[in-house]
């Protein structure tokens, strides 16, 4: 799968809602419920990171509930990418990008969201072919500033800003040209997910399904 259909892919995942939440499971009993809680509230995509032993078997339990689109995140080796795919992952997202890694997502037929935050990082992926990028980590990359600045010479390239979105900014971000939709990790706080706070879980998605773009 070359970076040009995987970017097709990844911009029509990203399209679907305004944000992707960023989840960090650490417990598999969370996993299934936590994903028909954010599909309840209108958020679809959502990034599972392998940063915790079970994210894994949460990847392959979640994508049985209806309605999910669910991928792998912190993927940062060919290893992290076979083993994403075989766990059913449909995407991967990556902080950043390297050449085995898109070789990698290539041969697996993964379609990668791969990080990008500076200028030449962008150009960079344009050059291999990807259209579609995370722009990590947004707060400290410089923020919506640093993508309205990117969009002058580099209109072509599309983002998911991820790392310091939040309720209170997400909208300086989806209302640039060139923002698809956000990554945050907001809408699955660790303490909701340990009392099984899965209504609220659900408010917190509605609310973010719901930010204009
Ligand atoms: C991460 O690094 O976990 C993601 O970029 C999410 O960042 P956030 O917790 O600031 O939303």
């Amino acid at each position: 799968m070359t970076p040009a259909l995987q970017s097709h892919a990844s911009l029509a995942l990203c399209q679907l809602a305004p944000v992707i939440p960023v989840l960090v499971i650490d417990d598999l009993a969370h996993a299934v419920p936590l994903a028909e809680a954010l599909v309840a509230g209108g958020l679809p995509v959502l990034e599972v990171t392998l940063r915790t032993d079970c994210a894994l078997d949460a990847i392959r339990a979640m994508s049985a509930v209806k309605g999910a689109r669910v991928g792998a995140g912190t993927v940062l080796s060919a290893f992290d990418a076979a083993r994403a795919k075989a766990a059913g992952a449909t995407f991967a997202v990556s902080p950043g990008a390297t050449p085995a890694l898109v070789a990698a997502c290539s041969k697996e037929e993964l379609p990668l969201l791969p990080g990008a935050a500076t200028a030449t990082e962008v150009m960079t992926l344009l050059e291999l072919g990807y259209r579609t990028m995370k722009f990590f980590p947004a707060g400290p990359a410089g923020g919506p500033a640093m993508l309205k600045a990117l969009n002058g010479p580099l209109p072509q390239a599309t983002f998911c800003p991820t790392g310091g979105v939040s309720p209170s900014n997400a909208t300086d971000y989806l209302s640039l040209p060139n923002v698809a939709c956000v990554g945050g990790s907001w809408v699955a706080p660790a303490k909701m997910m340990e009392a099984g706070e899965w209504d609220g879980i659900t408010a917190l998605a509605r609310e973010a399904a719901l930010l204009p773009r």
